[in-house]
């Protein structure tokens, strides 16, 4: 059977490609302590719940294609509370941060045209890029200049006429980089200048760690029609299996077009939507230092074990949940088979995403790694312990 040509280029998840070698190991009694999953272990706030339980309705009918009222109000007077005016026609509700991308791809991006994303990125864009017509358009950074890339000088070469949008990620997975306001303005200021959309994505807004205020691309309103933000609750609240997220715009225009594909799709899912609103309203500034202070926690305790590692090299994350680290091997995809295959420590090894999945240059980060802090600090500090013991014994056997 014949496959489209944009789907046949697409490739497996880098983070789950060691899956089989783990199962293999854990036949074996290993036990793998995970850096590679950005599953967060943090409760779900219990009033996602409890909605739930009260949920009185004898027919679980479809919603509203744009989005039940309560969630698209809860959303709408969440951002009113980080001082951004936007109205519920500004949000569609999706499935996720994921639906919400692929609908921003859908209604901007022709077969041939080009999105201009930072690298290394959030692998999955690469799909729905892909699966849009479209490519990724690398804008490169090194883990030397802290995986920076918001300048004039690196983005405004990569613009030519195929170029429709550029598509942040902020804070970003996997580097942990957080925008900050002069980076940002540039970013809209390019992005007008050269009129294309701004796609920022961010689910992470609140994981933040340098005390600084929550922010948003929505708080530039000289920009309307340029700035799409992607959002969701699965990370904001620890939600993941919920698949509630939004697609956010002044651009009134590019809403109805999406709209189009949301009433083809016929609604979003209902009870979490009612469940997702239900934590909107619940939430408050504790809960979101309480959640930053634990993954604050996580990163320290990664940041110390790693300290202890000969060779390895990082940036100190300032979001999200991930880092990216160089370690002092040639090919990080060889270690981890090492790791899975030959190496234990009392019964135990580590798994963690290999850095070139992260990629689109073809041989970019092939000796860095994504670590995801996402498990608890005694486990987290283990696992990077397995890692300096793994280096050095794939090293001692003669490794590069
Ligand atoms: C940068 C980024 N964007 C979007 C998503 C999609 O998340 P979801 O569809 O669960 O909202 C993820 C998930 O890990 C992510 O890391």
């Amino acid at each position: 059977m014949k496959f489209s040509s944009r789907i046949e280029e697409c490739y497996q998840s880098p983070i789950r490609k060691f899956h089989p070698y783990m199962v293999k190991a854990q036949a074996k009694g290993r036990k793998v302590l995970h850096l590679n999953i950005g599953q967060p272990d943090v409760d779900t706030p219990p009033a996602f719940f409890e909605e739930l339980r009260r949920f009185g309705e004898s027919v679980l009918a479809y919603g509203p294609s744009p989005g039940m009222d309560s969630y698209l109000e809860a959303v709408r007077d969440y951002y009113r509370g980080l001082g951004v005016d936007i109205e519920c026609d500004d949000i569609l509700a999706t499935f996720g941060g994921s639906e919400a991308l692929q609908l921003a791809f859908s209604c901007i991006l022709e077969e041939g045209d080009e999105v201009l994303v930072p690298e290394p990125f959030y692998p999955n864009y690469n799909t729905f890029i892909r699966v849009a017509g479209a490519r990724i358009r690398p804008i490169s950074t090194t883990p030397e200049e802290g995986y920076r890339y918001a300048t004039r000088e690196k983005i405004e070469p990569l613009i030519n006429e195929h170029t429709r949008a550029i598509l942040a990620t902020d804070p970003g997975n996997p580097t942990g980089v957080v925008l900050t306001a002069q980076e940002r303005r540039l970013l809209v200021d390019i992005a007008k200048e050269h009129d294309l959309f701004l796609i920022s994505d961010e689910v992470y807004r609140e994981l933040v760690y340098r005390g600084e205020e929550l922010s948003t691309i929505l708080s530039f309103t000289d920009a309307p029609d340029h700035l799409v933000v992607i959002d969701s609750v699965s990370k904001r609240f620890s939600a993941t299996g919920a698949r509630v997220g939004a697609l956010i715009s002044r651009n009134r225009e590019l809403i109805g077009h999406a709209l189009k594909i949301c009433q083809g799709r016929l609604c979003a899912a209902t009870l979490d939507q009612v469940g997702a609103a239900a934590m909107y309203r619940a939430m408050t500034p504790e809960y979101y230092n309480l959640v930053r202070q634990e993954y604050r926690y996580r990163r320290d305790a990664v940041l110390a074990a790693l300290e202890k590692i000969p060779g390895v090299r990082y940036e100190r994350p300032e979001g999200a949940f991930y880092m990216m680290v160089t370690l002092p091997v040639e090919d990080a995809d060889k270690l981890q088979y090492f790791l899975l295959e030959e190496f234990e420590d009392h019964g135990e090894t580590v798994m963690y995403a290999p850095g070139e999945g992260f990629y689109a240059t073809p041989g970019k980060g092939r000796n860095e790694i994504r670590i995801a802090y996402v498990t608890n600090p005694a486990e987290l500090t283990r696992a990077v312990e397995l890692l300096g013991l793994g280096i050095a014994a794939y090293k001692a056997q003669g490794g590069k």
